[in-house]
Order: structure tokens, then sequence, then C-alpha cells
């Protein structure tokens, strides 16, 4: 398929395993350099396109035309019952799309979050007081980094904030479906066959849209000024959501809000521990913040790829792309992209410009949840200044095996008293 590539090709290797030590980034450097439109033959189903080079991943995300989402986003191929069952808006393409994003997008708009800094602000000082105020050894993803996103995505939702601990533990299971710490069943396993009508092929899945339907209840009865009340009484056209887009919709607002942002946030903690050189000059200089913020993002990049599936032949570098074909964009590889971030490796809190694709960047899809993760991050990293330089690692965080989320299991810390 590659006929150019050497014996160097087969140290190529995406499976969730290369990630769960560490990123795999000479890899990805080896591809944008030698093979930057890559078939990859993968282990469990069928192979697909990698693209690793910044620029081309900008072009595959901004035409929905020829790269469609519809049937399916990650690596798992739907059937059409499938698709049926487990499509969310990350799924769909134009005009289905459309609609249901503008369902809850105004939730999401520049000026809606700037509106829920008031309440966010306490949140993240309550989180500080109860952990890095105190100081000591903890777990620094789950009493800090976690609890931030989910009470926030909570509320939106209407989501009682008691609940937010299991859906923190029901959104571990989902996005750990390949890692037998986090869940028992692999998505490979054909034993995940009685799942596969259920996002991540997961029982999971089941459990959060039992709970959805009983909120949903409440909210029918008792409405309230949130998301859940909005998707209660919204209308597709001339009808009511069905139960699966209802679902689909409530899962992903769940998961996309509270995954991602929470790995931003252990991500900075692990980054700046790496380079207390740069934790110094972001303590001297909060003028910094909007920029380090942008380079946490870069750094962090918790989605590691998403996939669309060509509509129709296509050629990028030489390479007949077909009909069909499953096509990945690496946001990972474009993120550390030599012809486009200087010292790609290095962490820089006044990178600039910085222009990441950790959001997608462009195109249909480009990250709902985008202004709300920043200002969490700004408001977060803010809080932390302090602490910038008063805690270390008490140990290499584990790592989550997974080739689609970049995250961490733990993250224990020690946090020196701070004056
Ligand atoms: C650092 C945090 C976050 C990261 C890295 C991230 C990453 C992404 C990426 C890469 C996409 C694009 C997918 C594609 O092009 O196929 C996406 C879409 C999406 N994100 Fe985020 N996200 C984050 C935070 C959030 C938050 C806080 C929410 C809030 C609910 C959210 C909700 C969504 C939704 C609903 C979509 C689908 C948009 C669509 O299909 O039109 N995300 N996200």
């Amino acid at each position: 398929m590659n006929p150019a590539l050497s014996a160097s090709e087969r140290a190529v290797n995406l499976e969730d395993e290369a990630f769960a030590e560490r990123l795999p980034l000479e890899t990805f450097a080896f591809l944008r350099r030698h093979a930057p439109v890559y078939w990859y033959e993968w282990s469990h189903r069928r192979g697909f396109w990698c693209i690793t080079r910044y620029h081309d991943i900008v072009a595959v995300l901004r035409d929905h035309e020829p790269f469609s989402s519809a049937s399916g986003a990650n690596l798992e191929d739907w059937d059409r019952a499938q698709a049926l069952c487990r499509r969310s808006m990350l799924e769909t393409d134009p005009p289905r799309h459309t609609e249901l994003r503008k369902l809850v997008s105004a939730a999401f708009s520049p000026r809606a979050v700037s509106s829920y800094e008031s309440w966010i602000r306490p949140l993240v000082q309550q989180l500080i007081e109860e952990t890095f105020a105190r100081g000591g050894t903890f777990d620094a993803l789950h009493a800090f980094a976690a609890p931030l996103p989910i009470r926030v995505i909570a509320r939106l939702l209407g989501v009682p904030e008691a609940d937010t601990p299991w859906l923190v533990e029901v959104s571990d299971r989902l996005m750990g479906n390949t890692d037998p710490d986090l869940s028992p069943i692999s998505p490979y396993d054909p034993s995940s066959e009685r799942w596969h009508l259920y996002p991540f092929r997961h029982e999971a899945a089941l459990e959060l849209f039992e709970y959805g339907h009983w909120l949903a209840e409440q909210r029918r009865s008792d409405p309230r000024d949130d998301l859940v009340t909005r998707l209660v009484f919204a209308r597709l056209g001339d009808r009511p959501l069905t139960t699966a887009e209802f679902d689909n919709m409530f899962l992903l607002l769940v998961v996309a809000g509270n995954e991602t942002t929470r790995q931003a946030l252990a991500h900075a903690l692990v980054a700046f521990a790496a380079f207390p050189d740069e934790a110094a000059r972001l303590q001297q200089h909060p003028a910094l913040l909007p920029t380090a913020v942008e380079e946490v993002l870069r750094w962090a990049t918790p989605v590691l790829h998403f996939r669309r599936t060509a509509r129709q032949d296509t050629e990028l570098h030489g390479q007949r792309i077909a009909a069909g074909d499953r096509v990945v964009v690496w946001f990972i590889s474009g993120n550390r992209d030599e012809t486009v971030f200087p010292e790609p490796d290095r962490f820089l809190v006044d990178r600039s410009p910085n222009d990441h694709l950790t959001f997608g960047r462009t195109g249909i899809h480009f990250c709902l949840g985008t202004h709300l993760a920043k200002m969490e991050l700004r408001i977060a990293l803010e809080a932390l200044l302090p602490y910038l330089t008063a805690y270390e690692l008490a140990e290499s965080p584990p790592r989550i095996r997974s080739n689609f989320t970049n995250g961490y299991k733990r993250l224990m810390v020690t946090v020196r008293p701070v004056q």
C-alpha cells in the first residue's frame, strides 16, 4: 500500500497499547515526514488512512461533503442499525446536524459562557481550598480536575450535583473502554456484541440513558431553565426528539463536557511539573494566562483523533482514497507539526501564534464546548498560580490505554505549604 516505505514502516503501531506508556510521537513525526497519508492495517477491523500533517487535517475537517461523519466518528464501523441507535450530532451530516446542533448551541456561545464565570469562579475556589490549599499528597485528577468540568456541565444540563461523582465513574467506563483497569468489557471482545447498539459498545451507556430518562421525566412535569428541559420540549420540524436523539445528545454532552476538560487540566499539572521554568514564568507574568491556556490545550490534545468516511474517490499526496475508505485525522500529530509550531516538543506558556487543532479547529463539527473549556481552564490556572511551583508528581501518572483519549487514570501530587 505504501511502497515507498521501508522496514521502519513495521514500527508504525497505532493500536491502543502503543499509547499506554507514553504518546508515540516519533511514529507521528515519521509519518508526517515520510507518509503523510498512510494506510494503517488495524488489528481489530477494517484499516484506515492516517492523516498526520496539520494542513491536511484542516483540509479534511473543513469539508464535510467529501468526508462524512455519518457512519461513525471513531474507529468502529457502524451498520445501519448501529447508526440509527447510536448517532449523535457528532456522527451526523447536514442538514440534520445543523438542526441538532442548533438545539443546544446557544448555551455554549461566547456570550452565554461569559455569564457562567460568576458561578464557575467560586466552584474553582472551593476545589482549590479542598485540595491544593490543604497541601499533602492526593490524587489531583479525582479531587481537582474531574469535579470541575462535571459540575459545570451538570449545572447546565440540570443534573443534581450529588449525582456528579457517579457521572464521572460512568464516563470513565465509557471513555476507558479499551483499558482493562477502567472497563471489564473490551469493545473488541466478542462479548461486547450484546452492547453493539449502545455508544462505546458498552453497558454503561444504557445506565446513562436510563438516568437521562429519569431526569427528562422530572423536567417534563417540572420544567426549569436547563438543557434537559430544552431537549424535552424541543422540536425537530413538527415532531419532538426521538428517544435515540435525546439519549445520544444527553450522553454526548455528559461525556464530551467532562472527560476532555478534565484531562486538559491533568495534562497542565503534568506539564508544569515537567517544565518548572515555564511554571515560574507564568507565576511571574499572569498576563500570559491566555497564551498559557492555548499551550496547555495544544500540549494536552485530550482527543487524539476523530474519523471521517470518504464519500467519493479523492487523491491526497499521491495516495488514492477510495469512496467508503475511513480517514482518521490525528490531532495529536497536527499539534506537533514542526512546519506550523516551531520547537513543537517544547511547552511554552507564551507560544503565539498557537492555532492548535485540539477542538478540531474548523468545519461543522468544531467543538461546541470550546469557549466553555477555555474558560474553565483559564479560571483553574489562575487559581492554581500560587501552587504552580509548589507541587511535584508523587509518581509517574498511569495513562489510559487508548488511541482515542489522551488521559490519565490517576495523578498523585504532593503539594508543599504556600505562604
Ligand atoms: C479540552 C476540552 C475539549 C476538547 C479537547 C474537545 C474536543 C473536541 C473535538 C476535537 C471535537 C470535534 C470532533 C470532530 O471534528 O469530529 C469536539 C466536538 C464536540 N465537543 Fe468538544 N472538546 C472539549 C470540550 C468540550 C466541552 C466542555 C463540551 C460541552 C458539552 C464539548 C462538546 C462537544 C460537542 C457537543 C461536540 C460535537 C460538535 C458537533 O458535532 O457539531 N466539548 N470536541
